[in-house]
């Protein structure tokens, strides 16, 4: 990192108020794009547009399936999964976006409960706000709560709450989360619940590589691309060209047998050398030709897991198996996970 990068980092951290106009919040992608491996947090592409987008691709996808098999396997078992929580109980949702899937969970619990409380939790706050406020006006009854912020600090705050909880994570978001953090991250979750709550997750087993180039090919463009080089201009008055960046696929395949899954890696590369401004920090970047962007902190942008896999690291981090369902072709799972000692598999 160069000491410019470092001086608006050190200002913006601490309570100090910084001169730049960006708020501390923003930080993060500072620290991220001037870093020597270049990346933005996986959040940071879910503004109120690229929340809008992403839902739209990934219902209508003919390639991009995650949506439709879990919409698949919580038509049937939404009761099944309600049923696991005894009432009252408070439904919490982690990157809960549009919430439509989530809408066949508080249909279930609303059959049981009447009236409930919802937790959206999500960075894209604006997005969730107006998607709770719909989500109330659908379902009178329902009280949405959101949460704009990080999965765990939604997670610190719902489990402060009195009352059961019912948590998903759907979406097959953990695959976002860096695989160094996946096994510390659900064992703060599993720390942070009691033995009568349970935590509902849709996780991608889709590991064949062609379907996966196809799955995150150019569709996803005019998000990961041409969204983001559009938000990163209008936050930190950029003058990035998305043309001058190419979008790559890349799948990582770890041995069947091991702990690590496999993972698609997403990344943007600069097309040739370039400079780029961002005017409110008053700070350039040198890219040279193929070097990348990447989405995420870690390696991974989606992890594939295998079954073996994903039951080990539930066992790792304190959970035991409640109840799993698949879909037809075995490549998409919703495991319903107990805190160990209360559950049998
Ligand atoms: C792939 S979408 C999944 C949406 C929805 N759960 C579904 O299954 O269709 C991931 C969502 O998680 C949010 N997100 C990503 N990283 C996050 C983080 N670290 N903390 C909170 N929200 C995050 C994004 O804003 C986005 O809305």
């Amino acid at each position: 990192m160069d000491s410019r990068a470092s001086e608006i980092l050190t200002t913006g951290s601490n309570g100090v108020t910084s001169p730049y106009d960006v708020p501390d919040e923003l930080m993060p992608v500072v620290a991220g794009l001037t870093s020597p491996r270049r990346h933005v947090p996986l959040w940071y592409l879910y503004d109120t547009r690229g929340s809008e987008m992403c839902e739209e691709i990934i219902r209508t996808s003919k390639s991009y399936k995650l949506w439709q098999h879990e919409y698949s396997i919580l038509q049937t078992h939404a009761d099944d999964i309600a049923s696991k929580v005894s009432f009252p109980a408070i439904l919490v949702d982690l990157g809960s976006a549009a919430s439509s899937k989530t809408r066949l969970i508080i249909e279930a619990m609303m059959k049981r409960q009447g009236n409930f409380t919802f937790v959206p939790v999500d960075t894209a706050k604006e997005f969730i706000e107006t998607c709770g406020r719909q989500l109330e006006r659908d379902y009178p009854g329902l009280t949405v709560e959101p949460f704009a912020g990080l999965y765990m600090d939604g997670v610190r705050h719902s489990a402060a709450r009195n009352g059961t909880k019912l948590l998903l994570f759907l979406g097959s978001s953990l695959g976002g989360v860096s695989i160094h953090e996946q096994l510390k991250m659900l064992q703060e979750i599993r720390a942070q619940l009691r033995d009568q709550d349970r935590f509902v997750l849709g996780i991608d087993l889709n590991t064949d590589r062609e379907a996966l180039s196809q799955a995150y090919g150019d569709q996803w463009i005019p998000i990961w691309r041409d969204n983001l080089i559009s938000r990163l201009n209008k936050d930190f008055g950029g003058n990035m060209n998305p043309d001058m960046f190419k979008f790559n696929f890349q799948f990582v395949e770890n041995p069947a047998d091991g702990d690590t899954p496999s993972y698609v890696q997403l990344s943007l590369s600069s097309s040739g050398k370039q400079r780029v401004h961002l005017e409110k920090l008053g700070l350039h970047i040198d890219f040279r030709e193929g070097e990348s962007i990447n989405f995420y902190e870690g390696p991974n942008t989606s992890c594939k897991w295998n079954m073996k896999q994903l039951l080990r690291l539930a066992e790792r981090s304190g959970f035991a198996v409640d109840a799993l369902w698949t879909n037809d072709e075995d490549s998409y799972c919703v495991i319903c996970l107990a805190p160990a000692g209360v559950s049998e598999f």
